[in-house]
């Protein structure tokens, strides 16, 4: 797995053909960051048309399914969003989590469904606001790293976790960076305990309200190898203010 800084832009259910011009403005500016990793999920319906028209920034779907294929009206799986040309996917979103009641074993089966299909998988965590509240964060985090991450001969090395405390999720609040950095060494002690020493070399991404001006601090924050950005990646211009933020962390 890379070490470069990974900053992933997430846009939910955002997006018609419109967008992207947004998409070739994102990937134009990014081939002046080479030495960060930039990708973009959109949703599924313009991954083909952004894998056509992306040169340096990757492409990712937002779920799929743990199987192949089969009667799962509705569903996508691994190989289908590669075929479309995406080259990993994001599993466990805490949206999925709570809109479609998606539990750590289902999250687990459909990142190694991604594995299994030829993708990279980002899986997500993150504690709601009730149990920080009741001092049990990192507990609940570390049972769904757990619970959620795939296993299988080689599979941390196609593995990003990301951390998105779920109050912190469009809402403008964002984690303190104390908090952050105590909750990444926390999964990281938890993917070191699954994986042995190859568990530290899984990049571990923050995400919560990120945007241009708080995106600096979080990026040099102890263990925080990226971000996972919603509402700000949906605009060239504050998306590249994340990335540059991410660029100033490898130039020190
Ligand atoms: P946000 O979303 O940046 O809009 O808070 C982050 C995410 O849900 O991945």
């Amino acid at each position: 797995m890379s070490d470069l800084p990974y900053i992933v832009g997430n846009w939910k259910m955002n997006g018609l053909r419109g967008m992207l011009s947004e998409a070739r403005s994102i990937d134009r500016a990014s081939a002046r960051y080479p030495k960060v990793q930039v990708a973009l999920t959109p949703p599924a319906t313009l991954i083909h048309r952004l894998h056509e028209a992306m040169q340096s920034i990757g492409i990712g779907g937002q779920d799929c399914h743990a199987e192949e294929s089969g009667a799962y009206t509705g569903d996508l799986s691994a190989q289908m969003l590669k075929d479309a040309g995406a080259d990993f996917v994001i599993v466990g979103h805490s949206e999925r989590r709570a809109v479609h009641n998606e539990t750590d074993a289902m999250v687990r089966g459909k990142a190694e469904g991604a594995l299994a299909g030829g993708l990279s998988v980002i899986v997500c965590v993150g504690e709601t606001e009730a149990e920080r509240d009741a001092g049990k964060a990192e507990e609940i985090v570390a049972g769904q790293v757990e619970g959620s991450v795939p296993r299988g001969k080689g599979a941390e090395l196609r593995l990003s976790v990301a951390y998105e405390p779920v109050w912190a999720i469009g809402t403008g609040r964002v984690a303190s960076v104390d908090d952050v950095a105590a909750m990444h060494r926390n999964i990281r002690a938890k993917l070191v305990s699954i994986y042995g020493e190859a568990g530290s070399g899984v990049r571990i991404l923050y995400g919560g309200s990120v945007k241009p001006d708080n995106a600096a601090e979080l990026m040099a924050a102890d263990e925080v190898g990226g971000a996972l950005v919603g509402g700000a990646s949906l605009s060239a211009e504050s998306f590249m203010g994340i990335v540059d933020a991410a660029s100033q962390k490898v130039a020190e």
